[in-house]
């Protein structure tokens, strides 16, 4: 089994490398390959995602991904910004399905922004169309406006689109999702408001009746904003588009107490997939060695379940997370009182040891 291994900008060099020791601890029959993605590829090779990382990417069971971006790349022309690697990489290798766990860990309740009750024993799993919506509908840019309210102005646009197909792929994945959990899908549209949401709204009701195990409710994002930050131990499966998957998921991870501690698969109708954790570059603290290793190393825990077919594995690599937790170990973005700083390669290393 062939990984590529896409470190990336920032901390994404950083946490990658704790998530390879863990890989390579288990000593699994795995090939790893590495290549430059994002702002450090625009360095080296022009473009944030060469040719030759593309293709090696394709030709691999998964892709093990830290992040890109850098502030310093922000005034680039568009094609050329670090972004574009990871939209790359989902348009062209299809990946439309995006689940983002978030889950509150017992030892972290108190990290969480909300009262210690509503987060306990969170548990929700979000499912993000990923290669359609706003962000990749045609046509988009800028020109100068015929109509609307200010003619003669310039003024941008993009649009927003759903085929039918798109939304039944992405219902059927949730459906399933749900039925090995809770049995609860809701489905977060705009439909009051706008046409390609009430596309979406009555495809996944009709997708829903093949699953007559799993029930399904249907909610306006705006409302969903605000239920995830009011009971959100509501949810279970959460289903929605590419733009309010990217908003809600954030909000949902802060819920949990850190975003250092949330993986993320994207997959593609073959399973293959890219692995990532659901946070950024973080240039900010990049380089001092105190990000979060454990939602990479837990993104490497779900390549091995959904991609290589390691289920034993993956299962190792999260009790031994749990196991760091409970011996109080924390980085700085999870530090509590009464619990012990560690930086990165200290917790990366105490996850290896914690492998039972
Ligand atoms: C995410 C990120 C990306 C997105 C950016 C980096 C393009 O915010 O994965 O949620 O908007 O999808
Ligand atoms: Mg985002």
């Amino acid at each position: 089994m062939k990984i590529a291994v896409l470190p990336g900008d920032g901390i994404g060099t950083e946490i990658v490398a704790e998530a390879l020791k863990v890989l390579k601890a288990l000593e699994l029959d795995l090939t790893l390959e590495t290549a430059l993605v994002g702002g450090a590829a625009f360095e080296a090779h022009g473009h944030p995602l060469p040719g030759s990382t593309l293709k090696l990417a394709m030709e691999s069971d998964a892709v093990l991904f830290g992040a890109v971006g850098d502030w310093k790349y922000d005034k680039l022309d568009r094609p050329l910004r670090p972004e574009q690697a990871i939209l790359g990489l989902r348009k062209n290798m299809g990946l439309f399905a995006n689940f983002r766990p978030a889950i509150c860990y017992k030892q972290l309740t108190d990290a969480s922004s909300l009262k210690p009750e509503l987060v306990a024993g969170l548990d929700i799993l979000i499912i993000r169309e990923l290669t359609g919506d706003i962000y990749f509908g045609q046509p988009r840019g800028r020109r100068i406006a015929t109509d609307g309210h200010f003619p003669g102005s310039e003024e941008a646009f993009d649009t927003m689109r759903y085929s039918r197909p798109e939304i039944e792929r992405i219902a059927h994945v949730a459906f399933q999702a749900a039925q090995k959990r809770d049995k609860r899908v809701t489905s977060v549209d705009k439909a009051n408001v706008l046409e390609t949401f009430q596309l979406w709204k009555d495809v996944v009701s009709e997708i829903g009746l093949q699953y007559p195990d799993v029930a399904l409710d249907h909610m306006y994002v705006d409302n969903a904003a605000m239920q995830l930050v009011k009971a959100p131990k509501k949810f279970d499966v959460v289903v929605t588009g590419n733009m309010f998957g990217d908003i809600l998921s954030d909000a949902a991870a802060m819920l949990t107490g850190s975003i250092g501690m949330l993986p993320s698969a994207s997959l593609n109708a073959k399973n293959q997939g890219l692995y990532e954790p659901s946070h950024g570059s973080a240039p900010d603290i990049a380089g001092k060695g105190v990000a979060n290793p454990l939602a990479t190393i837990l993104s490497a825990a779900m390549m091995l379940r959904f991609s290589l077919n390691q289920p034993e594995a993956a299962a190792r690599i999260e009790r031994a997370v749990d196991a760091v937790l409970n011996q109080g170990l924390r980085t700085p973005d999870i530090y509590s009182d009464g619990t012990t700083k560690v930086g990165t390669r200290e917790m990366g290393d105490a996850v290896v040891k914690a492998l039972d």
